[in-house]
C-alpha cells in the first residue's frame, strides 16, 4: 500500500459491534418514501443521521424540500488545495410488502449467520451508513480528513428523487463543487470480487387505468356484450411485448438505443456470468429475454418493459363470476443510453391509445423517470477507486453495468461535470426490494475500509 490506513483500520476493527449496533438502529426507522402515511418516519430517520454526521464531527445542515428532507454533512478542513469528494446516498427505503414472506418483522434487524436482514439493509442504509462509519473512524483517529468531504444524502430516491433533482439544478453547482462523486448504490461482482459500475438504466414507470361500467356486473348477464376491463388491460399489456423475440412492441422505442459496442460485449462475455446458475437460484424453468442478447446483455445494457403490479376483479378464494368495473397495472420500462424517460411516456400513451378497444376508458400516468447513464471508469480517479477496492479486497476490481436506476447520477454527471464513482458493496443476492433483504456485514466492514483507503489514495496523489 502507498499510503497506511492501518491506524483507521485498527479502530474501524475494535469498533464493528458498535458500528453494526448504530446501523441496526438506523434500519430500525421506517423510513419508507412513496407512502405519505410515513413521511414522519422519513424525516426521522434524516434527524437520526444528521446526529450521527454531527457527533463525528462534520457540519451538518438539513435541507428542507417540498418532498422529504436532504440531508447534507461538510469537513472541509483539508484546505482549498486538496480535493473535494462528494458523497451521495439514500436513507429513503422501499416498502417491505409482502409482510407475510419476512422472517422476521422488516424493520426489527436481526443477525443471521453475518448478515444483518431489514428492509434498507444494503439498498442503502447499510451502504451509506459504511461511509458515515469511515469517515467517523478517520475523524476519531486523527483529527482530520484527507481530502474535503461533502455528503448529500436523500429521503426520496426510491420513490423518484424530486426534490435532490431540483436542489443540485439549483445549487448544486456552487454549494457541491467537488472533484468527483462516490456513491455506493450498487453491487459488486461477486462475493469478495468488487467492481466499479460504469452503467446504469433508465426508466420511465406508468400507471395505466382501465375503467369499464360504472358498477361490476354479473360475467353471465353481461359478458360478451360490455367490455370487460381485465380483458382489455391484458390485451394492452400483452401488447407491449413480442413474447417470441422479447422485443418491445411501442413503436419508436428502439429509435434512440444506442447499440451494445462490439469490446463492451466482448468484456461482458468474458466476465464469464454463469446463466445456469441465476436459473437454478431462482428456480425458473428457463431465462428469458430479447433475443440474440446474453443475460448479462440484457439486464445490464438492454431495453426492457416489466409489470410491477395488476389489479382486477375478485382475488378472494374460489371463484366468483363477476366482470370487473376496473383494472390497472403498474408497468415500467428500463431504458438505455440515449432513450428518455419524456419520450418514451409520448411514445407508450400513442401505443395505447392505438390498442385499447372502444369499450372502455384507459389512462397511462407517468409516475417517475430517470434518464440512463454511463460513467467513465477511466482516469486517475477511476484509478484510486479502483486500487482501493483491490487494497481491500486482495483482488482486482471489474467493471460492470447494472439494469438498476439511480435517477440522479445522470445530473451529478452534467450539473457538476465531474466523475462519478459508482462503488457498491452489495450482492446480487442481497434482496433488494423483496422480503428478507440483507447487507453481509463483511461486506459492510470491508465498505468502510475501502472508502478509507479511497480517501487516503486520493490525498496521497
Ligand atoms: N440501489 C438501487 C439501484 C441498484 C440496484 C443499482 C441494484 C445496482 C444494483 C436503487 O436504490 C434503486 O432501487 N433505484 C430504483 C430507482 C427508481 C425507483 C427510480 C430502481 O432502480 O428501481
Ligand atoms: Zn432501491
Amino acid at each position: 500500500m502507498s499510503v497506511g490506513s492501518e491506524d483507521v483500520f485498527a479502530r474501524l476493527e475494535r469498533g464493528r459491534d458498535r458500528a453494526v449496533a448504530e446501523l441496526c438502529e438506523f434500519l430500525r426507522i421506517p423510513s419508507i418514501s412513496t407512502d405519505p402515511d410515513y413521511a414522519a418516519e422519513v424525516e426521522r430517520a434524516a434527524d437520526w443521521l444528521l446526529g450521527r454526521l454531527a457527533a463525528a464531527g462534520l457540519a451538518t445542515e438539513k435541507i428542507a424540500t417540498e418532498g422529504h428532507p436532504l440531508v447534507y454533512a461538510e469537513w472541509t478542513g483539508a484546505g482549498p488545495e486538496r480535493p473535494t469528494v462528494l458523497i451521495y446516498g439514500h436513507y429513503d427505503v422501499q416498502p417491505p410488502d409482502p409482510l407475510d414472506e419476512w422472517r422476521n418483522p422488516p424493520f426489527e434487524p436481526t443477525i443471521e449467520e453475518g448478515r444483518v436482514v431489514a428492509r434498507g439493509a444494503t439498498d442503502d442504509k447499510g451502504q451509506s451508513y459504511a461511509h458515515v462509519t469511515a469517515l467517523a473512524a478517520m475523524l476519531a483517529e486523527r483529527g482530520e480528513l484527507p481530502v474535503n468531504v461533502k455528503l448529500l444524502i436523500e429521503g426520496e430516491e426510491e420513490s423518484g428523487g424530486e426534490s435532490i433533482e431540483r436542489f443540485v439544478r439549483e445549487d448544486g453547482a456552487s454549494k457541491l463543487a467537488c472533484d468527483c462523486v462516490l456513491v455506493s448504490d450498487t453491487s459488486m461482482w461477486a462475493p469478495g470480487v468488487p467492481a466499479l459500475t460504469y452503467g446504469l438504466k433508465g426508466l420511465a414507470y406508468f400507471e395505466i387505468r382501465v375503467q369499464g361500467p360504472n358498477r361490476d356486473l354479473h360475467s353471465g348477464v353481461f359478458g360478451g356484450g360490455v367490455e370487460n376491463p381485465g380483458n382489455a388491460l391484458a390485451g394492452i399489456v400483452a401488447s407491449l411485448r413480442d413474447p417470441a423475440t422479447g422485443r418491445i412492441l411501442v413503436d419508436g422505442f428502439y429509435d434512440d438505443v444506442r447499440p451494445l459496442a462490439d469490446w463492451e460485449r466482448a468484456e461482458f462475455a468474458a466476465l464469464g456470468w454463469d446463466e445456469e446458475e441465476v436459473r437454478r437460484d431462482l428456480a425458473v424453468p428457463a431465462l428469458a429475454g430479447e433475443q440474440g442478447y446474453s443475460y448479462v446483455e440484457r439486464t445490464w445494457a438492454r431495453p426492457t418493459c416489466d409489470v410491477n403490479g395488476l389489479w382486477c376483479g375478485y382475488q378472494g378464494k374460489g371463484a366468483k363470476t363477476v366482470l370487473p368495473a376496473a383494472a390497472g397495472c403498474k408497468v415500467s420500462f428500463r431504458l438505455v443510453a440515449d432513450q428518455t424517460p419524456a419520450k418514451i411516456a409520448e411514445l407508450v400513451r400513442a401505443h395505447v391509445a392505438r390498442v385499447a378497444p372502444p369499450g372502455v376508458k384507459v389512462t397511462v400516468e407517468a409516475l417517475h423517470g430517470a434518464e440512463a447513464v454511463t460513467v467513465d471508469a477511466t482516469g486517475p480517479i477511476a484509478e484510486a477507486a479502483l486500487a482501493a477496492m483491490a487494497d481491500v479486497w486482495g483482488q482486482k476490481a471489474l467493471r460492470i453495468r447494472t439494469g438498476g436506476s439511480i435517477p440522479i447520477v445522470g445530473t451529478f454527471a452534467d450539473v457538476l461535470a465531474v466523475p462519478v464513482l459508482l462503488m457498491g458493496f452489495g450482492l446480487e443476492d442481497d434482496g433488494l426490494h423483496s422480503p428478507n433483504e440483507k447487507f453481509d456485514l463483511v461486506n459492510f466492514h470491508d465498505g468502510a475500509r475501502a472508502v478509507v483507503r479511497f480517501l487516503d489514495r486520493l490525498g496521497a496523489a
